[in-house]
């Protein structure tokens, strides 16, 4: 896959849906786990341009910081720590339209203002999270939130790095 990533303007719904089919053609025929998730996330910033996506990967009990876009981040979140800890937790996406108001937030970069985890599950196990920040308040809604789900479920996470 040697083409550039087309961007589109648009609706929100009409950019993941642009987007996502580039997605599959760049996962496809590559099975390296940490190859698939830099070019999603790199396609995810040049689509969006947010100021920080990217994802952590479980490894020993903890959440390791893993290929992403934007600032320097947080290397590990422990368990229920913060939004991408309580995430993992309770294996559900979270939407924070303000990281001041959400208890226990831990803020990587002083710019972010509103975030979305969304949990990887396989076999029942959360085994990453990707983390998305923003630094306008209330950026985030349910449309991010089915179509970044769709897009972790693309990825293929091999059992070898299941928890
Ligand atoms: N804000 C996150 C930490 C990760 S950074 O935003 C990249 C959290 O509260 O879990």
């Amino acid at each position: 896959m040697a083409e550039d990533l087309e961007i589109i303007a648009g609706t929100k719904t009409e950019q993941y849906e642009f987007l996502i089919p580039q997605i599959k053609s760049l996962l496809a025929g590559e099975s390296d786990l940490v190859a698939n998730l830099a070019n999603v996330v790199a396609a995810l910033k040049q689509q969006f341009a947010w100021l920080w996506v990217g994802f952590y990967v479980v490894k020993e009990n903890e959440l390791v910081l893993a290929p992403f876009q934007g600032p320097i981040a947080c290397t590990r979140i422990q368990k229920g720590r913060g939004v991408c800890g309580t995430s993992w937790q309770t294996a559900r996406t979270l939407i924070v339209p303000d990281v001041e108001k959400f208890p226990g937030h831990i803020a990587c970069s002083s710019l972010s203002k509103s975030e979305i985890v969304v949990p990887v599950i396989r076999n029942n196990d959360v085994v990453a999270v990707l983390d998305v920040d923003s630094e306008h308040l209330d950026y985030f809604d349910d449309i991010d939130r089915t179509y970044l789900e769709k897009i972790v479920s693309l990825i293929q996470f091999h059992d070898s790095l299941h928890p």
